[in-house]
């Protein structure tokens, strides 16, 4: 596997490679994203993962400064993986000077994870953005767990015109229902075995949209209740619809069960369409 860390050198080294699928990452690398990784081949002839920990999508008091950095283990799992070139820019490298032209989400940044974490989402369309100039992939890969960050991907490249096909992998889960995140490396052991809760949660609230219920605020609720009564401190438990995040308007739009939810000082998420 080919390293390379200046925009520069990238590109040279991604001249005439034919089509090219791109995974962008955080490195800490899990099986989720390696999945992303073998899959990314059946889009191309060049795979090409990137790991940048992107300081414009944390806010004042997120874990930036703990995020696992693991560069090392990275770089086997990604050679395992078959990954044919690894972009690794430093912040300097990618933010030579400070990014003042920043791209901004519509509606959709607000909601949901928008609403609790504000501005994350223009960080992550704008790296996601400064990425896709500098690797100039054909195809992408994104994990559903980050079911909100997809879509925004999604519409940026739609709206803007990328010639990019944006493919979302299903979530990887433990044995036990978690679905897998470099955060789960913050939990406590007590922690982790209480975190396949919030999967718990959403499915409950998946089957009972299956069997007709329609009180949609009352399962959140319950949901919110049973997670918070047991030591979680939920942030939100909603259905939304798949189409775009809002709250169902028709009882046959496609349905997907959100939540974010923090065990000690660790934030999960995680969702299920319906
Ligand atoms: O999902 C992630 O790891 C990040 O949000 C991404 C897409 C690599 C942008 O920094």
């Amino acid at each position: 596997m080919e390293i390379h860390a200046p925009i520069a050198d990238l590109r040279s080294a991604l001249r005439n490679r034919g089509r090219v699928a791109f995974v962008p990452t955080m490195g800490n690398l899990h099986a989720g994203h390696i999945s992303l990784m073998r899959q990314a081949r059946a889009h191309a002839d060049t795979v090409v993962a990137s790991i940048f920990v992107n300081r414009l999508q944390f806010g004042p008091g997120e874990d930036f400064d703990k995020y696992p950095r693991t560069f090392q283990a990275d770089c086997e799992k990604l050679e395992a993986a078959g990954v044919d070139v690894l972009f690794a820019p430093t912040e300097a490298d990618l933010y030579p000077e400070p990014q003042q032209y920043m791209l901004e989400p519509p509606e959709i940044q607000g909601l949901l994870e928008g609403e609790f974490r504000p501005g994350h989402f223009r960080g992550v369309a704008t790296v996601v953005l400064k990425l896709f100039n500098c690797v100039q992939p054909q195809a992408a890969l994104f994990g559903k767990k980050d079911y909100q960050q997809l879509m925004v991907i999604r519409n940026m490249v739609r709206q803007l015109a990328l010639p990019i096909e944006v493919v979302g992998g299903e979530t990887v889960r433990a044995e036990d229902g978690l679905a897998l995140s470099s955060r789960n490396g913050y939990l406590s052991s007590a922690e982790r075995a209480e975190a396949p809760r919030l999967r718990r949660e959403i499915s409950r609230i998946c089957d009972a949209l299956r069997h007709g219920e329609r009180d949609y605020a009352r399962l959140e609720r319950e949901a919110a209740a049973s997670l918070d009564s047991h030591g979680w401190a939920t942030d939100y438990v909603a259905v939304r619809q798949q189409a775009d995040l809002l709250p169902p308007a028709t009882p046959d739009a496609p349905l997907v069960v959100v939540a974010a939810s923090r065990l000690g000082a660790t934030r999960l998420i995680d969702n299920q369409e319906v």
